[in-house]
């Protein structure tokens, strides 16, 4: 008997929305997601990249269970994600957490972000105060902020604010991470800190990550596999190195073809400014366990 996969498996997810119009009699459904399988195995990174409208969030709703899919289905770690709310679920929110774009819109203003991030911890762990304290500020120290724990939301920037928010997301000690469009509002620079961060953690950490971008130039910097989405569909999915420098369907050239940089030498320039000298095959290791 082959052993149990471990991570994420997907199988033929559909989520369809009502349109409101009605054809033949019947409420015409619109798929967001239309029949998309894939896996994510432990310590690996999948991006997932297609243009707005294509699904990709709606994607990543699914694979963290915050989302039930109209038909198709997630194992996490081998197990269905239970009914949204109960006890089962909630067991299960530790293990995968999700960061999005805007971090001010999900904390709490009032509140220091080491109160915020020791309160995440002791929602899910009974720890002596003591405790809680200790590892929340190592947690602020591994994402740079170990000198910020008493700011207020409004006395750091967006970039601190989402480390702080992933600070947060990682307490916990999650076996997945969905970042949908976590890096898209900042600037470049600051992409390129958080990115070069996540990538250490993820190794310390043995993190799997869903890396949602309509931006493929950060993308391929962190992902080993790469997801194309469009209409609801993936359209191909493989190895980062390959897709983007072969990639097979129309679509994907299309996108490629809007990465900014002209050339690959310049877009190999860019890289190694924007990434600190990691170019693309430095920041990309050794792709860990293939599907
Ligand atoms: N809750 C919802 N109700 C109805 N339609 C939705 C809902 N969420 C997403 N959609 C639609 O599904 C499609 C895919 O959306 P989304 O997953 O957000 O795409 P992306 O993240 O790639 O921009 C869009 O056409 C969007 O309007
Ligand atoms: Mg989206």
């Amino acid at each position: 008997m082959s052993e149990a996969p471990k991570g994420i498996v997907a199988t033929n997810l559909v989520r369809a929305y009502s349109s409101g119009r009605r054809l033949c009699g019947k409420a015409d459904a619109f798929r967001a997601v239309d029949g998309v399988s894939l896996t994510i195995a432990p310590g690996e990174t999948l991006g997932i990249v297609g243009e707005s409208g294509s699904g990709k969030s709606t994607l990543g709703r699914m694979i963290a269970g915050i989302e039930t899919p109209t038909s198709g289905a997630v194992t996490f770690w081998d197990e269905h994600y239970a009914g949204v709310g109960t006890p089962q679920w909630r067991r299960q929110r530790r293990h995968v957490q999700v960061v999005f774009q805007n971090p001010a819109a999900v904390v709490d203003p009032r509140w220091s972000i080491h109160a915020q991030v020791r309160e995440a911890l002791t929602t899910h762990e009974q720890l002596a105060p003591s405790e809680a304290d200790d590892r929340t500020q190592a947690m602020l120290a591994m994402v740079g902020l170990g000198t910020m724990g008493k700011r207020l939301p409004h006395q750091l920037s967006g970039g601190q604010l989402q480390r702080a928010v992933i600070a947060r997301a990682l307490v916990l000690n999650p076996r997945l991470v969905v970042c949908d469009e976590a890096v898209s509002a900042l600037d470049v620079s600051v992409q390129a800190q958080i990115i070069n961060m996540l990538l250490e953690l993820r190794e310390k950490l043995n993190l799997s990550l869903m890396f949602i971008s309509h931006d493929l130039s950060v993308v391929r910097h962190i992902s080993h596999r790469v997801g194309v989405m469009h209409a609801g569909k993936l359209l191909e999915i493989g190895d980062s190195t390959t897709l983007f420098d072969n990639p097979r369907h129309d679509y994907t050239r299309r996108l490629l073809a809007a990465i900014p940089a002209d050339s690959p030498r310049q877009r190999r320039q860019r890289d190694m400014k924007a990434f600190g000298g990691r170019g693309a095959a430095a920041a990309q290791p050794e792709h860990p366990v293939q599907s």
